[in-house]
This record gives C-alpha cells, sequence and structure tokens, in this order.
C-alpha cells in the first residue's frame, strides 16, 4: 500500500528508475534512493526528479526513513546542462525549446517545473524522515534537493554551491524557504548571489548539516542516525514531525493548542493500547 492517496499506484520499474539515474532499494523501514549518473557527475534530469516523486507516491506504508545519496564520490552536480539546450537531454523536453519555438507558454512552462517540484516536496511529508547523505559535490539542484530532506549527514568533503544566479537562473525547485528557515535570508542572500561554495565545516556551523564525520565514515554515521530514528514510537514520531513543522508559522498559543491536541491523540491511542493489553 502507498503512503500518498493519489498518483500512481505501480513503483517505478527499473528501466525507469534507471533512464532516471536512480537506484532504489527499499528494506523493511528504510528506503535508500541513490542518484547514480557517475559519468555525469549524477547531474540529474527532467525525468529523475518526475521519478523521484513517483517513488513518493508510491512509497510502501511501512518506510520511516529515506535516505538520499549520490553514487560514488558526489551527491550531484546539479541540472545536467543539456536541459538547457534546445536538443534536450536524450530525448527529454528541454528547459528552453518550447519557449524559443513558441510552442509553450509561461503557464506550460511553471506546470512543468511545479510537476519537477513534486519530486523534492515529499520528502517533508510527516509519515517519513529524510536524509540527505552527502559526499563531494552538492551544485544547484543537488544543493536543493539535500535541502528537501529533513536531516543533512555530510561527509567532511561535501560542499554545498547554489549555482543557479550564477547561470542566470533562480533556484526554483523548493530550495530556497529551507535555505532561508535555516540560515537567515541574509546569509541566502550572501550564498545565492555570489554562488559561493559551503564547505562542510560552515555548512555545519550555519545548521546546514546535522552531523558532519569523516568521508568513511559516512555510511556508519547514516547508520547510526537511521538506527536512533527507528527506536522511537513511529506514531509519535509522525504526530511530532507534524507539530514541529507548524511550528515556525504559529504564534505560541497557536502551538500551544496543536501540542495539546496531538497530545491528545496520543494519551488516547496509548490509553486504548493499554486497555486492549489488559
Ligand atoms: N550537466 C551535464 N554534464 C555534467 C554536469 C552537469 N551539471 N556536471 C558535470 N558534467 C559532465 C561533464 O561535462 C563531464 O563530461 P565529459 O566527460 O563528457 O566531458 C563529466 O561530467 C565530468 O565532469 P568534470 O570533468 O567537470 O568533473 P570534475 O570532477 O572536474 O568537476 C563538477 C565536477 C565540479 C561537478 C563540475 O563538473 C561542474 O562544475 N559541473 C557543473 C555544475 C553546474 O553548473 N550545475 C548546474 C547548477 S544549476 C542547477 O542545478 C539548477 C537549476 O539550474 C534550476
Amino acid at each position: 500500500m502507498a503512503q500518498a492517496s493519489s498518483g500512481a499506484s505501480e513503483r517505478p520499474t527499473e528501466d525507469e528508475l534507471s533512464r532516471a539515474g536512480l537506484e532504489l532499494k527499499v528494506e523493511g523501514h528504510v528506503a535508500r534512493i541513490t542518484i547514480s549518473r557517475p559519468e555525469r557527475r549524477n547531474a540529474m534530469t527532467g525525468r529523475t526528479w518526475k521519478t523521484l516523486a513517483h517513488i513518493g507516491q508510491t512509497l510502501p506504508e511501512d518506510v520511516r526513513i529515506v535516505v538520499l545519496a549520490g553514487k560514488g564520490d558526489i551527491f550531484s552536480a546539479g541540472i545536467d546542462l543539456g536541459m538547457f539546450t534546445p536538443e534536450g537531454v536524450d530525448g527529454e523536453r528541454s528547459l528552453v525549446a518550447g519557449i524559443l519555438d513558441g510552442s509553450a507558454d509561461a503557464d506550460d512552462v511553471e506546470a512543468y517545473i511545479a510537476e519537477l517540484q513534486a519530486g523534492f516536496l515529499w520528502l517533508r511529508r510527516p509519515e517519513i524522515v529524510s536524509i540527505a547523505a552527502v559526499r563531494g559535490h552538492a551544485i544547484g539542484a543537488g544543493f536543493q534537493l539535500a535541502l528537501a530532506c529533513d536531516l543533512r549527514i555530510l561527509a567532511g568533503d561535501a560542499k554545498f554551491t547554489m549555482k543557479e544566479p550564477a547561470l542566470g537562473l533562480v533556484p526554483d525547485l523548493t530550495g530556497t524557504k529551507p535555505l532561508v528557515d535555516i540560515v537567515g535570508v541574509n546569509r541566502a542572500v550572501e550564498i545565492c548571489l555570489t554562488a559561493r561554495r559551503v564547505e562542510a565545516a560552515e555548512a555545519r556551523e550555519l545548521g546546514l548539516a546535522e552531523l558532519v564525520v569523516p568521508v568513511e565514515e559516512l555510511d556508519g554515521a547514516v547508520d547510526d542516525v537511521i538506527a536512533a530514528l527507528l527506536a522511537t514510537n513511529p506514531e509519535a514520531a509522525v504526530a511530532t514531525k507534524a507539530l514541529l513543522q507548524q511550528a515556525a508559522g504559529n504564534t505560541l498559543e497557536q502551538q500551544a493548542r496543536a501540542e495539546r491536541e496531538a497530545q491528545v491523540g496520543r494519551l488516547t491511542s496509548l490509553a486504548k493500547a493499554m486497555g486492549a493489553g489488559g
């Protein structure tokens, strides 16, 4: 059974995954997604993000953790720059061809970008905790994909770059809000408009990484965090994540009310379980 209420019902096939440059392994409560186009430094295309959305729509219900990583020594070189050429990439829709030949208007392009953003947005669902495990560069869309996750665990060689403004573009794959939420608008302006690299140690200081570990310890560190997350009561984890996600947009009073309501739900479930046990 899938977690999402709409969209595709069949999981992506191996062929779909491979054409999207993705690998997917689901084991028990953990889904591991690997961006896998090493010959293009794990650059991603529209198909990558549409397939990510498809993975999100068809995630088995008992998956609680989603880990995103890059194949080899890089997380991702961002968007495949071929997407900005009239020819596009491997027959995929180019981002500029329709504008150039007049076959796509602003609404068409916006709708297409919304489809791509869907590949990022599901990573915030309260039912899962998403973890970006970052080695090497995470550039542009790669940085935004890491920002779409709840947690970022970095190897010491990780580096984030918001390259879009340097290419005449804006970051449009859902990254601007989490970036501002984490580092504040002033630092976000500086990071984006200089398109400079933020190395792992600075990322840790800015709150862009929950943890930074030596390269050879990255997999073990991710496994340790997964084990700790899985040790928590699953329903309480979902309710707590939902509560935390509302906090920034709520007044103190609204948030206090949300806490009470969520706790009534929890206490009710726990009491019922005690009743059933006794
Ligand atoms: N798209 C397509 N191909 C890419 C790519 C990309 N983003 N990044 C690397 N490649 C390809 C290179 O063209 C090269 O191909 P060939 O072997 O055929 O020449 C191959 O991958 C290896 O690349 P490098 O030799 O450059 O590898 P490196 O290890 O020296 O450098 C890198 C790695 C720092 C990531 C460098 O490749 C790089 O800067 N890449 C471009 C990054 C970039 O500008 N990304 C786009 C950001 S904007 C965005 O993502 C979102 C948006 O616009 C909306």
